[in-house]
C-alpha cells in the first residue's frame, strides 16, 4: 500500500527537478504494479494515482515546461504533446474512476489502457524533456526548478486534487482546447 490516509504520498520541498521527477515516476510504476493486482484496494489506488497525476502534472505545466521553453531548452511543440499526453492521461483515468466493477474485465482493460498511456508519457517525458533539464539547465536552475514544482505540487496535493469531479474538469477543459 502506497497511498491514502495511513500511506501519504511523499512531499520532499527541495531537489534537482530531475530526480525528483523522476521519483514520482518511479512511485507511478509501483501504483501500477499495486493496480493490476486483483487483491489489492482498486479504488484506493485509483484515488492515490489521481491525486498524483494531478499534482504532478499540472505542476510540471505550470512550473517545469513553461520556464524550460523559457530557456530555451524545449520548444513549444514539446510542451504541447507534453500537456496533450497529460489530458489523455486524465481521459483514461477517468474509466478507471467511473468504474462500479473493479474486478471486471472492462476494469482489467480500463487498466491496460492507462497503464500504456501513462507509460508512453513518462518514457517521452524522459527523453525529450528530461533530458533538456540535463543538459541545458544549471545545477543550480534544477535545484530553484525542484523547488517551484514541489511547492505546487504539494499545494495541490494538500488541497486533496485528483477527485473524480477534478479529473471530469481537466478533461472538459482539454476537450474545449483547440487540437
Ligand atoms: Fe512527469
Ligand atoms: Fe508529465
Amino acid at each position: 500500500m502506497l497511498g491514502g490516509m495511513a500511506h501519504p504520498i511523499p512531499r520532499p520541498t527541495e531537489g534537482d527537478v530531475v530526480e525528483l521527477i523522476l521519483t514520482d515516476h518511479r512511485l507511478f510504476e509501483d501504483l501500477l504494479h499495486e493496480l493490476r493486482d486483483v487483491t489489492s484496494d482498486r479504488r484506493e489506488v485509483v484515488s492515490v494515482i489521481s491525486a498524483l497525476l494531478v499534482a504532478h502534472g499540472e505542476a510540471e505545466e505550470s512550473k517545469v515546461y513553461v520556464s524550460l521553453e523559457r530557456k530555451n531548452a524545449i520548444d513549444e511543440h514539446e510542451v504541447e504533446h507534453g500537456e496533450r499526453e497529460h489530458d489523455e492521461g486524465y481521459q483514461a483515468l477517468l474509466a478507471l474512476l467511473e468504474a462500479d466493477d473493479v474486478t471486471s474485465e472492462a476494469f482489467s482493460s480500463a487498466i491496460h489502457e492507462f497503464s500504456e498511456t501513462l507509460l508512453h508519457h513518462i518514457d517521452e517525458e524522459e527523453r525529450d524533456i528530461l533530458n533538456a533539464a540535463r543538459t541545458d539547465v544549471s545545477a543550480a536552475g534544477r535545484a530553484e526548478l525542484g523547488a517551484s514544482w514541489l511547492a505546487e505540487r504539494n499545494r495541490l496535493l494538500d488541497a486533496g486534487c485528483g477527485s473524480p469531479d477534478d479529473i471530469r474538469r481537466l478533461v472538459r477543459e482539454a476537450q474545449r482546447r483547440p487540437s
